[in-house]
């Protein structure tokens, strides 16, 4: 990769204090275990702005602690300027794909949002990364399975 070109990624889900928190945090390890960490500049928000300023969920912070994942982020809320800073705006599920698209300033905005199922390799039955916040611990767990799957697909394809 060339030293100089620096590729900006926002994770973006509702609340921003589980699945894009964790999806940062857990890109930015592979990012650093790769040697990339000079190239991939990384960070989280969400379409919704009531936990903004917070920590993440313990209990995502929990469940990724237990692979080796530190969560250190605080919630913010997306917004337009985003789409001139990032280069990839990646949503998790739907619903925050469709209110990003109504964020987006413009078309050049539009194209650089994503789907993050689009990077999911192993896990065919998931069109979307599930909202954990109202389930039990096995929803947490999911979401990282799935975050792993297409995180390490992400690295793959920025190399
Ligand atoms: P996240 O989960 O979008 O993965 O951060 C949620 C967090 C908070 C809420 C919903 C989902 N909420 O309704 O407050």
């Amino acid at each position: 990769m060339d030293n100089k070109k620096i590729t900006r990624i926002l994770f973006v889900c509702l609340g921003n204090i589980c699945r894009s928190p964790a999806a940062e945090a857990m890109m930015r390890q592979l990012v650093e275990r790769s040697g990339m960490a000079a190239n991939i500049d990384i960070d989280s928000a969400g379409t919704y702005g009531g936990h903004s300023g917070e920590r993440s969920d313990p209990r995502m912070r929990r469940a990724a602690a237990a692979r080796g994942i530190e969560m250190t982020h605080l919630a913010r809320q997306v917004r337009e300027e985003d789409f001139e800073r990032f280069d990839m705006v990646i949503a998790m599920d739907d619903n925050n794909y469709e209110a990003l698209f109504r964020l987006a300033p413009d078309r050049a905005a539009q194209s650089k949002i994503f789907r993050f199922r689009e990077f999911l390799t192993n896990h065919p039955e998931w069109s979307y990364i599930p909202d954990p916040y109202y389930e039990g611990h096995e929803g947490f767990e999911l979401v990282l399975d799935l975050l792993e799957d297409g995180c390490a697909t992400l690295l793959e394809r920025l190399r």
